[in-house]
């Protein structure tokens, strides 16, 4: 029997027929690559083949999670309190971001405990992580240190001596299993590796950490095509040039998602920064046009941030629109109810806006800091010192409250902050130390940073209003 072949994309995992120079279900480029179907033996489905298996109920006594502490606060939140036992946790990012760091220092912590940990290397050899570890504090730590890529071997090596607590494993995309006739990195070998790992884990009741690389290029199989197979999907990220590292959970079985940790890459490691706000701000005191506060949630936790804008003449029939930060489809969104709403006309002009830090924001309720920074921009009349802004921006131009607002002017106040601009809460006003500006509408924001340039007509509506 002559074996059969399928194309598998290298990026989301994507089957298909035939080669292709595009994947069509991502998009991407050239990952298409062709696998050997696995064997399987044909099963039979039908009820006289299983077995009739004891059913439970919901109301039973459901053991309290058991969670693997580090003491690094950061990574413990954003994992909902710690590893949980028995779970397969991802750990996604580019290459050179930290992960292979923040996992020695998580695993170096919990070896530290009286926890077993084990650190599973296929990338690195064992004398370069023992190099790390000592740059990074824990060379006494001890932690089981495998060079290994053959999964067997590994799971014949963690099952024996001491069950450990948590097993790293550095990278996913170097593991594999044999008989797959299929190259380390690639779809199959991923899923394969990950399956047999994660299994070995629900059966120890190992906390299991998987690394995986993501690359823009897809050329390895990203950490995607696990998503679905683990409890818990963390991602690594940060600006290159920037030394933030942001660990936020998109998939959490066992805590929320959307939590975030920070970090700042040192010399000696990963350090915590359990005040966030603080390292998004640059010199707010000043009095700079052009700039705007936005007081963000990430999470459950406020983060404070300041975005930037730059609008300037220019020379190109199509001026340009550049965004490192934020949604390019809310700016244009933005300018467009800017200009229709309040005559703020930003075309003939090219438009940047930069969120500081390289922190990425999602929330709408950014809208109201962003377009505070253009309109800022424009007429050089700055947003006082001093004052944070949140609001979500309707095409009425309207500004919406969003979700959290007391925790929001607690944090600006807590940093010093003296005003917020914003939307009135839903319910009962808030109490708070700040002098709250409402900001019911984009216009009020014009009248406020429009200075003399802007004649802005308020719509015919507007004006009955008031
Ligand atoms: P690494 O953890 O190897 O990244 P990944 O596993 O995601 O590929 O981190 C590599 C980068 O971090 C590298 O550019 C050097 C830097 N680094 C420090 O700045 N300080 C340190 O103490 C360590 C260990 C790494
Ligand atoms: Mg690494």
């Amino acid at each position: 029997m002559s074996k059969r072949s399928r194309h598998v994309c290298q990026s989301c995992g994507a089957v298909s027929g035939k080669w292709a120079g595009k994947c069509e279900a991502c998009g991407a480029w050239n990952t298409i690559v062709e696998e050997v179907v696995p064997e399987a033996a044909p099963k039979s489905t039908s009820a006289a083949h299983g077995r009739a298996l004891k059913s439970e109920t919901l109301s039973g006594a459901a053991r309290e999670l058991r969670r693997l502490e580090s003491g690094i606060r950061e990574f413990d939140v954003v994992t909902g309190g710690g590893l949980v036992p028995g779970s397969a946790t991802l750990v996604g990012g580019e290459p050179g971001i930290g992960k292979s760091t923040l996992l020695l220092q998580v695993a170096g912590a919990l070896a530290k405990r009286k926890l077993p940990a084990t650190y599973v290397t296929g990338e690195e050899a064992a004398d370069q992580v023992r190099h790390r570890a000592q740059r990074l504090g824990i060379g006494d730590a001890p932690v089981r240190l495998v060079a290994a890529t053959n999964v067997s071997d590994i799971l014949a090596t963690l099952e024996q001596g001491e069950p450990p607590a948590i097993v790293v494993i550095d990278s996913i995309q170097t593991m594999f299993v044999e008989g797959l006739d299929s190259a380390p990195g690639s779809v199959a070998q991923v899923r394969g590796s990950a399956q047999a790992l994660v299994a070995q884990a629900k059966r120890s009741g190992a906390a299991l950490v998987l690394l995986g690389h993501v690359t823009k290029e897809g050329v390895i199989a990203g950490p995607r095509v696990l998503e679905h197979m683990v409890d818990t999907v963390l991602t690594f990220e940060g600006e290159r040039g920037h030394t933030f590292r942001i660990l936020r959970a998109t998939k959490n079985r066992f805590g929320p998602a959307d939590e975030i940790g920070v970090f700042t890459m040192t010399a000696a490691g990963l350090r915590e920064e359990p005040n966030p706000s603080a390292l998004f701000l640059s010199d707010h005191s000043a009095n700079t046009s052009g700039t705007a506060v936005f007081a963000g949630i990430e999470g459950t936790r406020p983060v404070l941030v300041e975005i930037q804008a730059l609008v300037a003449p220019s020379p190109l029939a199509t001026p340009r629109r550049a965004v490192v930060g934020w949604d390019s489809a809310r700016l244009a969104m933005v300018l467009a109810v800017l200009e229709a709403r309040c005559g703020v006309a930003m075309a003939g002009r090219d438009v940047y806006l930069n969120v500081t830090g390289g922190l990425r924001i999602s929330e709408p309720g950014a809208d109201l800091a962003a377009a505070a920074a253009l309109v800022s921009s424009l007429t050089g009349e700055p947003v006082p010192a001093g004052t944070v802004l949140f609001g979500e921006i309707g095409l009425s131009g309207d500004v919406r409250a969003v979700a959290h607002s007391a925790l929001r002017l607690k944090e600006a106040a807590k940093l010093g902050f003296k005003a917020a601009w914003a939307p009135p809460a839903r319910g009962e006003p808030e109490d708070t130390a700040l002098n709250v500006v409402a900001i019911r509408h984009l216009s009020d924001l014009v009248a406020r940073v429009g200075g003399n340039d802007i004649d802005a007509p308020l719509p015919l509506r507007e004006r009955k209003v008031r």
